[in-house]
């Protein structure tokens, strides 16, 4: 039996289990799949002890920086985002780390409309968390005409920008954003305090989408938000929690899973679960 989990604080709602073991059931691989709650002191003990028998970790919030700075061999995503989501051990037993999340939410919007590309596209970043720092090198090589983050905190922007040295990605405050993005991508976890980051009138046209990173309850009020302001295309970020898990299962089992069919029961089981 392969044993593998996902790691984070808090992590009790996860739906990683379920995604990983029904990818297995595609496959029938016999695997386990749990959550592993640890402090950030115990971070790193908590990985080295998993590997004595485990196969493959992902990692969620607080710990993708320290999952990265953990490893012995990373994947070039990894390295750009300075942070990782998957952990394994390679045949010299190294913990290798890789991040799959850009993967994911790049594979989940050419889902969500094939002829959707974000070569030239304009693309505002509302927020500037970990959650972008992962998405940003997989957005930066589809080649957008420019990048544009938003956050409250103007400095964790500009970190960003020194971060990923790239010509296209600038940051602005909400009051400079006078013309309208093709893509809006929103990052805060503002929607859990319930407060809704500010979207002006002229960032948004009949074309824009709006991608919220979180799923649920708090990309529901972002949702309506958006709607109230006159966007047409909304998507919620579970079908890229479905599509990092994919890349994830394909780096441990080197078999790619449908992915549809378990989204489509995930998104009745959210549905279910907020109303
Ligand atoms: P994640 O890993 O999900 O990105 P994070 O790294 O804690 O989480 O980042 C949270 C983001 O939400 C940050 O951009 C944060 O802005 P600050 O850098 O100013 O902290 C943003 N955020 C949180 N609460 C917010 C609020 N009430 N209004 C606007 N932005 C908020």
């Amino acid at each position: 039996m392969l044993h593998f989990a996902v790691i984070g604080h808090p992590i009790n709602h996860s739906l990683s289990p379920i995604i990983h073991t029904q990818f297995a059931e595609q496959y029938g691989i016999s695997l386990t799949y749990e959550t592993i709650n640890t402090t950030p002191n115990h971070f790193i003990n908590t990985v080295h002890q998993f590997f004595k028998t485990g196969q493959g970790l992902n990692i969620t919030v607080p710990f993708k920086q320290a999952a990265f700075q953990l490893a012995s061999q990373c994947s070039d995503r990894a390295r750009m985002a300075q942070s990782a989501n998957v952990l394994w051990k390679n045949e010299a037993d190294q913990i290798c780390a890789d991040n799959t999340d850009g993967f994911g939410f790049i594979e989940d919007l050419n889902y969500q409309n094939e002829l959707y590309c974000l070569k030239n596209a304009e693309i505002l970043i509302l927020g500037a968390g970990g959650a972008v720092q992962g998405i940003l090198p997989d957005i930066l090589n589809q080649v957008p005409k420019q990048v544009v983050i938003v956050n409250r905190t103007l400095a964790k922007a500009e970190r960003l920008i020194t971060q990923f040295n790239h010509d296209t990605l600038r940051v602005k405050q909400t009051h400079q954003l006078h013309t309208p993005y093709d893509l809006i991508i929103h990052s805060t976890s503002a929607t859990l305090s319930n407060q809704l980051p500010d979207i002006p009138k002229q960032a948004i046209n009949q074309q824009t989408v709006v991608y919220d990173l979180s799923y649920g309850m708090s990309a529901q009020l972002f949702k309506m938000h958006a709607e109230q302001l006159g966007v047409k295309q909304f998507v919620d970020g579970l079908g890229m929690l479905v599509e990092q898990a994919a890349e994830s299962f394909f780096i441990w089992h080197h078999v790619r899973p449908k992915t549809r069919t378990v989204l489509s029961q995930l998104h009745n089981t959210v549905k279910k679960a907020i109303s």
